[in-house]
């Protein structure tokens, strides 16, 4: 499932942490990247630094607040944002995000690209996701995020005009099999829907005992 959030980060949060950006220096990207993305990896990203320890700090916080992040992704770990730039003529070409992560040690069952520029502020830089349909753009506006599965090819096109900020990070979930999370996600849908319309009816009762019995087959751990 791919899932495109909007406002994952509060328009305030969003603010600060843009000013912060704004005077940081940033480094290159190739540090944190796998052997075989390396050699497709161009861009920049912000190193250790109080700034750093600060955004991620309030992503964390919007992430751990935001239901339905919560409801689509299970979040068992969720590693510390990676801030990257793109300035005119960078891109990261097709690669699969590494599937063993350190700091903590976790496997990357999502990948989530929060989208922190105002997209009308940058020409190209969008996020390809290639599936069994086809590829996908993303483009999000500011603060939005879009999560996808960390199996996926994937590539960031080439910046050609602006400057395109981004937090990206990865998440070990609860459930590890994407088709299980879709089903449970869907469920909860129902479940909120149906409370939401009609209150705590027989129906409603029988969805969340479905939803909650799944989740008790499926988790992990
Ligand atoms: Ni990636």
């Amino acid at each position: 499932m791919i899932l495109c959030i909007e406002k994952i980060l509060p328009p305030a949060d969003l603010e600060i942490v843009l000013s912060k950006l704004e005077t940081a220096e940033f480094i290159d990207g190739k540090v944190t990247a796998g052997w075989h993305a390396r050699l497709v990896k161009q861009n920049t990203q912000l190193p250790k630094s109080p700034a750093l320890t600060a955004i991620r700090e309030m992503i964390s916080v919007a992430l751990q607040r935001h239901a339905l992040f919560q409801m689509a992704v299970h979040p068992k770990l969720i590693r510390p944002v990676t801030v990257s730039r793109y300035q005119v003529g960078m891109a990261y070409g097709s690669h699969v995000d590494n599937a063993v992560m350190h700091d903590p040690v976790m496997r990357s069952d999502i990948s989530m690209t929060l989208f922190l520029s105002d997209p009308a502020t940058y020409e190209g830089g969008e996020l390809i996701i290639e599936s069994s349909q086809g590829e996908t753009s993303f483009k999000l506006p500011a603060g939005a995020a879009v999560i996808y599965p960390s199996s996926s090819i994937h590539r960031v096109e080439e910046v050609t005009q602006g400057l395109r900020l981004a937090a990206v990070t990865w998440i070990q979930s609860w459930v590890r099999d994407p088709s299980q999370r879709e089903i449970l996600f869907d469920l909860d849908t129902v479940r909120q829907t149906l409370f939401e319309t009609s209150g705590k009816t027989p129906a409603f009762d029988l969805i969340a005992k479905s939803h909650a019995n799944l989740l008790r087959q499926w988790l992990e751990f």
